[in-house]
């Protein structure tokens, strides 16, 4: 049976049919590979780039990252405080989901894009103390609209960074690429 398959996947058509099959599989790969990377569909467009060059600290709207393990992300009142004094407001299509969730008192509910399964601990605290910047993992913020992991958060990721901090030093190296620092 096997070696009849493979006689006529040797003649001309079984060639077009191997190639029919790679293609597809292929294209499949490169297709699931192009969703993963796009920036999912936001409630409201919210342009990163415009607020962030606008001057805004990203620690005011993500205070959680130099306190604990979540930077957290800005209650809708937070964005009505600005926002409930521009003129623009009004009459801006990209803001009447804000008009309308601060009117009718339903949170907004983002999409997540920068995270990491359940048995990995992280901690954003730990890594703002020791002075990591925020773009060092989340890219350059300025250039974004909607935000879009331009990271995959692998293990490779963090282990290359860990064992660079560390260096010489035997006892942080110890601490920092230990299988029980992440997974606990
Ligand atoms: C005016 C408020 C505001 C400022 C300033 C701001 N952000 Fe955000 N950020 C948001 C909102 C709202 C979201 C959720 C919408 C989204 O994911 O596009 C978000 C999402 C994110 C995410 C994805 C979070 C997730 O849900 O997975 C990252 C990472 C991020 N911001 C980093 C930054 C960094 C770094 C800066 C500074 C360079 C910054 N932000 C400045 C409001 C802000
Ligand atoms: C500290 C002030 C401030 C805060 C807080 C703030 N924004 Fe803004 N936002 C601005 C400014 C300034 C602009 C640019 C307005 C312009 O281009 O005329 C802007 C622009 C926008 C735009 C684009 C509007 C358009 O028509 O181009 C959206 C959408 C938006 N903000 C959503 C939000 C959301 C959602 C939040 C809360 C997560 C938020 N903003 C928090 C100041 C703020
Ligand atoms: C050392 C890498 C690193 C640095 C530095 C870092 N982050 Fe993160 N960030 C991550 C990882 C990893 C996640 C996913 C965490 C999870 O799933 O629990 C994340 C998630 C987030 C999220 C969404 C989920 C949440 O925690 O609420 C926001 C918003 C965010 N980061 C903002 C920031 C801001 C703002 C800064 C700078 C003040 C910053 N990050 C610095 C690695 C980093
Ligand atoms: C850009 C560099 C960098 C990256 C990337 C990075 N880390 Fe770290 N990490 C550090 C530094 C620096 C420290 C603090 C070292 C010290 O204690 O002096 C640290 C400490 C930690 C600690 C110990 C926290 C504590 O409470 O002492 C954990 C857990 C950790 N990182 C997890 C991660 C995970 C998970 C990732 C990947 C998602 C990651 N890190 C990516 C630089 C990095
Ligand atoms: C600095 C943080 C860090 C350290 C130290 C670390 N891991 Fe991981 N590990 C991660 C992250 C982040 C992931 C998630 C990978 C992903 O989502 O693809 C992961 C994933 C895994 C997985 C799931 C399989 C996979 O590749 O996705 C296993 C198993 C694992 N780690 C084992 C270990 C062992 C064993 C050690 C010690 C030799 C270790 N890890 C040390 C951060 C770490």
């Amino acid at each position: 049976m096997i070696k009849r398959l493979f006689d006529w996947l040797k003649q001309p058509l079984g060639l077009v049919a191997v190639g029919i099959v790679f293609l597809a599989v292929f294209s499949a790969a490169v297709y699931g590979i192009a969703l993963t990377q796009k920036a999912p569909d936001q409630p409201i467009q919210f342009p990163h780039n415009k607020h962030v060059g606008f001057g805004i600290q990203c620690l005011y709207c993500h205070p959680g990252a130099s306190k604990g393990p979540n930077a957290g992300l800005p209650s809708q009142a937070k964005c009505w405080a600005c926002h409930n004094q521009i003129a623009r407001t009004q009459t801006s299509e990209l803001l009447a989901p804000l008009k309308n969730a601060v009117e009718s008192g339903t949170p907004i509910q983002w999409v997540p894009v920068a995270q990491v399964p359940d048995f990995v601990q992280f901690n954003h605290r730990a890594h703002i103390a020791a002075g990591k910047n925020c773009e060092d993992c989340h890219g350059d913020m300025t250039k974004v609209t909607v935000a879009e992991n331009p990271q995959v958060f692998n293990m490779g990721f963090c282990l290359d960074c860990h064992v660079k901090t560390a260096g010489e030093d035997k006892v942080l190296l110890n601490k920092l690429a230990d299988c029980g620092t992440c997974h606990y």
